[in-house]
């Protein structure tokens, strides 16, 4: 098995008044790539923030910038994002009626395109779209919010599209309740792309190095 664990602390469980050096905290501490979630208080009920905050938390760090967008209409704001630094951006199956559209728009713009499931979401939203797509992300929560319990039902379409995706280069992200217990899971059913907030952003600073590797150690001491 060659494909890469990449783990992504999710900036939503951070410091909101001190979001730069979060980002090099766990930059330093060992994430492989910062995942940004977006939200507009209509597509989820919650708001974060903007493409202003995501250009301005650019300079604090190098690794990829994994932008989930979790608003709509999205297409207006491709452009922005893409701008701002993001490398991967990412958006919903459920947020509007032409995403094609969408993650075309994302390749013309650099960046890598990510279609993300909502768990409710049949992994056949994703089948006429394969060749559009350098990542998808099955949410295992009902997105909106940090610390929700994982469902564990997402597994089966994990391992649907993973076998779908096979020989492909496509990430497969898993986004919510993601802990060194669930890490595994998730893993043998095919996600290589780990989003974690909550399970890393605790314990202040000095636990986050220790929190990454547990998610990442859980993950390789039971892979085969
Ligand atoms: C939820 C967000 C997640 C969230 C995950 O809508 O997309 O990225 O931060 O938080 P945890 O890891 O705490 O479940
Ligand atoms: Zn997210």
């Amino acid at each position: 098995m060659t494909r890469p664990l990449i783990i992504a602390p999710s900036l939503l469980a951070s410091d909101f008044a001190r979001l730069g050096e979060e980002v090099r905290a766990v930059d330093r501490a060992g994430a492989d790539w910062i995942h940004i979630d977006v939200m507009d208080g209509h597509f989820v009920p919650n708001i974060t923030i903007g493409p202003a905050v995501v250009k301005a938390l650019r300079r604090h760090s190098d690794k990829v910038f994994d932008v989930h967008l979790m608003i709509a209409p999205v297409d207006a704001y491709l452009e922005a994002f893409a701008g701002a630094g993001a490398d991967i951006v990412t958006v919903h199956a459920e947020a509007g009626a032409h995403v094609h559209r969408s993650l075309q728009t994302i390749r013309e713009l650099g960046c890598r395109a990510g279609l993300a499931l909502n768990p409710g979401t049949p992994a056949a939203a994703v089948e006429p779209l394969l060749g559009d797509v350098d990542l998808i992300l099955c949410m295992t929560v009902n997105p909106g919010f940090g610390g929700q319990a994982f469902i564990p039902a997402v597994l089966d379409k994990i391992r649907l599209i993973r076998s779908w995706t096979e020989g492909r280069n496509v990430d497969i992200e898993v986004d919510g309740g993601i802990t060194a217990a669930t890490a595994p899971k998730v893993w043998e059913a095919g996600a290589n792309v780990l989003v974690a907030g909550s399970a890393v952003f605790r314990g202040g600073e000095d636990a986050y190095a220790a929190n990454i590797a547990a998610v990442r150690s859980a993950v390789e001491t039971t892979a085969v």
